[in-house]
């Protein structure tokens, strides 16, 4: 990498990123998705911590919040001090977990499945993680199947994960989720406001380990 790609990943992508994923109409749809978690919650590519204020007290033990990008999480102290639930941060990838088979009873995905390198393997880790009976709970932007979005999306693909941190525009994710052993058990789709459509088609829902 580059000195000034590495500089803009240090300090202007993780800026960015949160700014982003912190407006309000992004909270907004994360309230659809994630006061649904229960117990021990696994949270992927947690980053600045967006997600921690809409845990249910009542409802979640403790939350493992895990990403491999320390330029992210530093971003998190401030939501780690004031979450309503106990958190703990692991610097470790979707792809290799350092956890049991099993330990957690809901995991949490959103916005990552998209920045995921090798996305089908922590997909695969998350299932193993998941305990038998628990849920994946998922928020995600990806493949418009609107044929003149979906073919932007994929024009503007390869310049666009260079400047967005490995964020591609053209995953399936429901379809990511089927191949690496989960069932949906419910999905809506909707383009996200104030967004243009090549980056705001979401996909939201939850899905059990089949
Ligand atoms: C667009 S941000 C979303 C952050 C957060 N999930 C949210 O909803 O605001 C994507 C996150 O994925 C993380 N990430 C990148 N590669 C990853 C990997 N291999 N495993 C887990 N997370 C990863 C990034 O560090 C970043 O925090």
């Amino acid at each position: 990498m580059g000195a000034v790609q590495s500089w803009y990943n240090r300090h202007v992508l993780p800026r960015w990123v949160s700014a982003a994923c912190g407006m309000p109409h992004v909270t907004a749809q994360r309230r659809r998705v994630v006061p649904a978690a229960r117990g021990v919650v696994l949270e992927v590519g947690i980053g600045p911590g967006h997600n921690l204020a809409l845990y249910d007290p009542c409802q979640v033990t403790r939350v493992i919040g895990a990403d491999p990008v320390a330029e992210m999480t530093e971003r998190a102290a401030d939501a780690i001090a004031r979450a309503p639930v106990p958190v703990e941060m692991l610097h470790a990838s979707a792809e290799d977990l350092p956890l049991e088979n099993g330990q957690a009873d809901t995991a949490v995905l959103t916005f990552t499945a998209c920045t995921i390198p090798r996305v089908e393997e922590g997909l695969a880790e998350l299932r193993r993680i998941l305990r038998p009976g628990g849920r994946l709970l998922f928020l995600e932007h990806g493949l418009s199947p609107d044929p003149e979005v979906a073919r932007w999306q994929r024009r503007m693909d390869p310049w666009w994960s260079r400047i967005a941190g490995g964020c591609h525009v053209n995953r399936e994710v429901p379809a990511l989720l089927g191949a690496a052993g989960f069932e949906i058990l419910k999905v809506e789709t909707e383009y996200a406001v104030k967004t243009p459509r090549v980056l705001g088609y979401l996909s939201w829902g939850a899905a059990a380990p089949r």
